[in-house]
This record gives C-alpha cells, sequence and structure tokens, in this order.
C-alpha cells in the first residue's frame, strides 16, 4: 500500500521530487499544488498523470483525506506559515526549504531519530552534502577549531525561491553544522555559477584541526560515503582529503540522476532523495496511525547531539 503524498510548490525541487516520489515502491503523489495556473510545473506534472492544482495551500485544506504526508518544496517564508497549520491538521511535513523550523536531518546520521516527528527540516542540498563528511571528521577528532563549506551550483537549476531564501541557507546549513559537529564556528558559502554548458554540483570541505589525523580519517570517510551513496547515487568524493599544516580539505561532487534537469543538477538530487528515503521510513508510523504529538516547542537547534556522532546508520 502506498503512502498519499503531495507536493507543495511546483519549481525545480518540486518536480524532481515528482520524478523521485513515481519510483519509490512505497510514496504515491497524489497532488502536486502550484500557484500560478498553466505554469512549467504544473504542467510537467499534468503531462505525468499527476493531480494538480493552482490554487496553493488552500487545494490542501480543501483535500485533507487525499494526502497524509506533505513535501513542502515552496519556500522559507510560505513555509513558517502554512507549517504549523498543516501540523495541527494532522499532517507529517518534509520541509524542503531552509526555513528555520522542524528537527534537521541528515538520513544517514539521525534518520532513526526523527521517525516521530512531524516536521523534519532537509537543512539545504550543501548540508546533505557535506554533513556525512563532516560528522566523519569529528568523530575522529575531539575539536574542530572551524569549518568552511563551499558549494557551487548551476544557476539554472536555483529557481526564484531558492535565490530569495539566500540567507535562510546561510543560516540554516550553518546551524546544522553546528547541531552535528558541536563546532561554532562555521562559514557557509553558495555559488550560484551561470556557466554554459551549466556545472556538476560540488561542495568543498576545509576544517582547521590542530593535530588532524587523516589516517583514522579515510576509513571514516569511506564509510560515510557507501552510506550516502544507498539513497544518493551519484554522491563522490572528487577530491581526496589531504592536509595541509593544521588545514584539512576534501571536496564532493554530486550526480543527479537526470530526474527532471540533466546530471549536473546533483543539488536538487541531493536534497530530494533525502526527503524521499526520510518519508518512506516515517511511512511505516503514519500508515499503522502512529499519533504524531503536535509538539509546539521548536526543534530547530544549534545544540550539539553527541548522539549524531555514532556510526552511519545501516540504511537498507
Ligand atoms: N534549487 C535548489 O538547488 C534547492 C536545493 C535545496 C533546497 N532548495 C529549496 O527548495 C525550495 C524551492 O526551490 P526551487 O529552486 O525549486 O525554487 P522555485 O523553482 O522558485 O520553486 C518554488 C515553487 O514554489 C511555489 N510556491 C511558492 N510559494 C508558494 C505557496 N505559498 N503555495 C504554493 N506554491 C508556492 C512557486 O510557485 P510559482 O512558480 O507559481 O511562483 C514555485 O513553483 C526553496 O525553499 C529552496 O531554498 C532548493
Amino acid at each position: 500500500m502506498f503512502l498519499k503524498t503531495a507536493i507543495l510548490g511546483s519549481g525545480n525541487i518540486g518536480c524532481d521530487l515528482l520524478c523521485k516520489v513515481e519510483k519509490s515502491p512505497i510514496l504515491s503523489c497524489s497532488m502536486f499544488v502550484g500557484r500560478t495556473e498553466g505554469s512549467s510545473g504544473l504542467q510537467f506534472a499534468e503531462r505525468r498523470g499527476t493531480a494538480v492544482y493552482d490554487n496553493g495551500v488552500e487545494a490542501l485544506f480543501n483535500n485533507l483525506d487525499r494526502f497524509d504526508l506533505v513535501f513542502d518544496a515552496t519556500s522559507a517564508a510560505a513555509h513558517l506559515a502554512h507549517a504549523p497549520k498543516l501540523i495541527a491538521a494532522g499532517k507529517t511535513i518534509v520541509n524542503l526549504t531552509p526555513a528555520p523550523k522542524g528537527i534537521l536531518c541528515v538520513p544517514m546520521l539521525n534518520g532513526d531519530q526523527v521517525l516521530t516527528e512531524s516536521n523534519v527540516n532537509m537543512i539545504t542540498c550543501g548540508g546533505q552534502a557535506s554533513l556525512p563528511i563532516l560528522a566523519a571528521i569529528r568523530r575522529v577528532h575531539e575539536n574542530i577549531d572551524y569549518i568552511e563549506v563551499v558549494s557551487s551550483i548551476a544557476a539554472k537549476s536555483a529557481g526564484a525561491a531558492t535565490r530569495l531564501n539566500l540567507d535562510q541557507y546561510l543560516n540554516t546549513t550553518e546551524s546544522a553544522i553546528t547541531k552535528f559537529t558541536g563546532c561554532d564556528s562555521v562559514k557557509a558559502v553558495l555559488n550560484i555559477n551561470p556557466a554554459k554548458p551549466s556545472v556538476d554540483m560540488q561542495t568543498a570541505v576545509s576544517a582547521l584541526i590542530t593535530h588532524p589525523n587523516i589516517d583514522g580519517l579515510i576509513t571514516e570517510i569511506n564509510s560515510a560515503v557507501k552510506s550516502v551513496q544507498k539513497y544518493v547515487k551519484g554522491y563522490k568524493i572528487i577530491v581526496e582529503p589531504y592536509v595541509d599544516g593544521t588545514r584539512l580539505f576534501t571536496m564532493i561532487r554530486v550526480t543527479g540522476q537526470g530526474g527532471y534537469l540533466a546530471s549536473y543538477a546533483g543539488n536538487l538530487d541531493i536534497i530530494t532523495s533525502s526527503a524521499v528515503n526520510i518519508a518512506e521510513r516515517l511511512s511505516v508510523g503514519v500508515s499503522k496511525g502512529v499519533v504524531r504529538e503536535i509538539d509546539t516547542r521548536d526543534k530547530f537547534t544549534n545544540g550539539f547531539d553527541s548522539r549524531e556522532l555514532a556510526e552511519p546508520l545501516e540504511l537498507g
């Protein structure tokens, strides 16, 4: 039996998500919702035989029996406005905007700890790319003095909402890095690259560490990469970790599966694949009618949670 989902937001992320949900053996998309009649995203979904709606979140409240879980692919501001109402209506949200709401989640790090949550925050594409590596670095080192994460994505893959959300992108990526590493001296950078042909999504990770242990790190990073590849097939280290004095450096490329845009758009792929992985795991509880606590506390946190230093989760 499929878990019925609604995709809210008909842009780049929403369309790529639809391609991923269609391939899921567990999820179905019963509503694809935008806010502009005839927009290219709504046409894309309609051509694939999905039921589309152009009246935004109102469509969800008019059809509450048609879905159990909402993927939010709108903007951070829109998420802050409609998430509390959807949760009050008993719906579970997997949030792909960088709004500072919900519990920050990287599937291979803390996916098992979010399965009774009503709002799961998938952070950002740069966060999903860098955090498995940063958590591995932290497992080998007691302290990291400084972390810098620079992601580069193709302009064509960054929709209007992504550009509008740049501040939230930086804040949420940095908050998640602090949460998963305990390091509070952190800098995130996003480069929206207009080059043609479009550039692949790449993320450079630098860390300042007093006594870097490169030998111990290689095994941890290889294990982290294998765990991510279980749900993001195109995730790859392209610059092996190396040390220059106290500076440790490595770099990741994410090749997309070519769902909505071509393979350069790994930035879409990494967050939509992560969101689908979490929705599939949440679906067990949702379909059994597990009552989710409507928790008004804000789970979005900067607090370092040492449980997340545990070994990468074994994902099936
Ligand atoms: N692109 C990326 O690389 C990427 C990666 C990770 C996360 N994200 C995040 O994902 C979200 C979407 O990004 P995107 O690149 O897909 O942007 P986008 O192409 O502009 O898509 C956003 C879509 O949401 C719709 N929308 C906005 N507010 C809405 C509302 N209140 N109700 C219904 N629909 C609404 C817009 O409709 P209209 O087109 O009709 O205005 C648009 O189709 C952003 O929050 C972004 O930060 C993006």
